[in-house]
């Protein structure tokens, strides 16, 4: 294997990183961020890597979600604690669903680059550069706006660390109470579904009523009333991603600092390419987005590049082929994976393959088609014989009209009212928060653990 150092990444080729004219200014903020307390520590990426190991072996469930693009705009804690407060009331259902512990990742607290399909937007007969993320050029159609500008790294990262921050808060300090996110599950299917799903939620009424006749509640477990978050985003940006990336001081180990979690993009996955090559080299458990265009034998290889030693919980593989393409090109990687023996999760982001444009010219996605690649996609690893181990949305807890359909029926006609989003269509709270409802069957069937209950009992 060659040998991996902090910038080697920049001797490969690098797809969708941006140019930023002032050399001199990028290289200086840079020398400042690398100087910069860590956001993440090592102890709680291993931690997370132990966790992730468990999904690999049936034993959890893992759910990542957030924005598309978090935004210097959107920046309020209000949004940070409804996001997670949606993220918390979905692992409710699925750990219900599957008998198993959720592993909580969020896209948030430094999920901001994008890579475009377009490097350039046209407006009303104007030609700009595409915007690439809050931290790397504005969002404005203005020429001064699209301009990179390394001083937004700042900014992001100081946003980061305050996202960080409440979320900590949030998930030790009383707001991830059990009985609380219950509660708040019982008030969305009364007021949004007419009772439909309250099965499930009935099930969680019973078992605190259980564990409370046994003396175990929020008040005297701990294990009742926190969650451990974890935070990700796509290891995009590397220049900040290498400023990011610390010497662990107790094992001399490399880890990225600015998230538990990164993950390769579909776009930037290339073999001998410099995202591949800069995420070889850190420790943190990795994602790889699995698109249509990926061959198998190209997916082994960038295993074995990027998890050599096949260690578990290292690699999540992110299936993102879109509602009818999940059948053609999904069993072709789980029987190669499968026959090399590498110890992989398996998780489905129904968002990527699956955006369209509305007749009214927004960028939309279709829940129907979200709920038919989710299902297709733990058809298929039932079929394979694996296990379908995760869920990978973006997804708000705001209100917003992003994506059409769902229990609101959101029509075509109003995605304009709350159109938020600084990148990709999002589902909105109630949403996110009926897909996790309505795969609860397919989950359930997909559980070794749900399985053995059933059973034990029959
Ligand atoms: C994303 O997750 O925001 C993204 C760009 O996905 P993909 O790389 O799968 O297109
Ligand atoms: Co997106």
């Amino acid at each position: 294997m060659k040998k991996w150092n902090l910038n080697s990444w920049m001797k490969y080729p690098a797809k969708h990183l941006p140019i930023y004219q002032d050399k001199k200014e990028l290289d200086l903020v840079l020398s400042k961020v690398k100087k910069y307390p860590p956001l993440v520590f090592a102890g709680e990426t291993r931690s997370l890597k132990k966790s992730l190991a468990d999904v690999v072996d049936g034993r959890a469930f893992l759910l990542q979600g957030g924005d598309c693009a978090e935004s210097f705009a959107e920046f309020h804690p209000d949004n940070i604690r409804d996001t997670l407060k949606v993220i918390l009331q979905m692992s409710l259902v699925l750990t219900v669903s599957a008998c198993v512990p959720v592993v909580k990742i969020g896209r948030i607290a430094g999920q901001f680059s994008k890579p475009r399909s377009a490097p350039t937007e046209k407006k009303n007969g104007q030609e700009l550069p595409s915007y690439l993320g809050d931290n790397i050029n504005g969002m404005e159609f203005t020429e001064k706006a699209r301009v990179p500008d390394a001083k937004r790294l700042f900014r992001a990262y100081s946003q980061s660390a305050s996202t960080l921050n409440l979320l900590r808060a949030f998930s030790q300090g009383g707001f991830a109470d059990l009985r609380q996110v219950h509660l708040w599950n019982l008030g969305f299917i009364k007021d949004k579904t007419k009772g439909k799903y309250k099965e499930i939620e009935d099930k969680i009424s019973d078992a605190l009523a259980f564990m409370e006749a046994c003396g175990i509640n929020s008040d005297n477990n701990r294990r009742l009333r926190t969650v451990n978050f974890y935070t990700s985003h796509e290891a995009l940006l590397l220049p900040f991603e290498e400023a990011m990336t610390r010497v662990d001081s107790t094992t001399g180990e490399y880890h990225d600092t600015s998230a538990h979690f990164v993950w390769i993009g579909d776009r930037t996955r290339q073999l001998d390419g410099a995202h591949v090559e800069f995420c070889r080299g850190i420790k943190n458990p990795l994602g790889l987005k699995c698109g249509p265009t990926l061959k198998p034998d190209e997916l082994i290889k960038l295993c074995n590049i990027l998890n050599p030693d096949n260690d578990p919980g290292r690699m999540t593989l992110i299936s993102r082929f879109g509602a009818n393409n999940v059948e053609k090109y999904l069993p072709k990687l789980i029987k190669a994976v499968k026959k090399e023996g590498l110890n992989v999760i398996w998780s489905c982001d129904p968002m990527h393959g699956n955006t369209i444009k509305a007749a009214t010219g927004f960028k939309t996605r279709p829940f129907d088609s979200v709920l038919k690649e989710v299902k297709s996609f733990f058809a298929v690893n039932q079929t394979e014989g694996s296990y379908a181990g995760g869920l990978h949305v973006e997804m708000t807890g705001q209100d917003v009209t992003e994506c059409t359909g769902g229990a609101q029926k959101i029509s075509e006609n109003d995605l304009s009212n709350r159109y938020r989003t600084h990148c990709d269509p999002r589902l909105n709270a109630d949403q996110a928060l009926e897909l996790a409802f309505l795969i609860s069957e397919e989950i359930k069937k997909n559980s070794k653990y749900s399985k053995k209950i059933i059973q034990a009992a029959s």
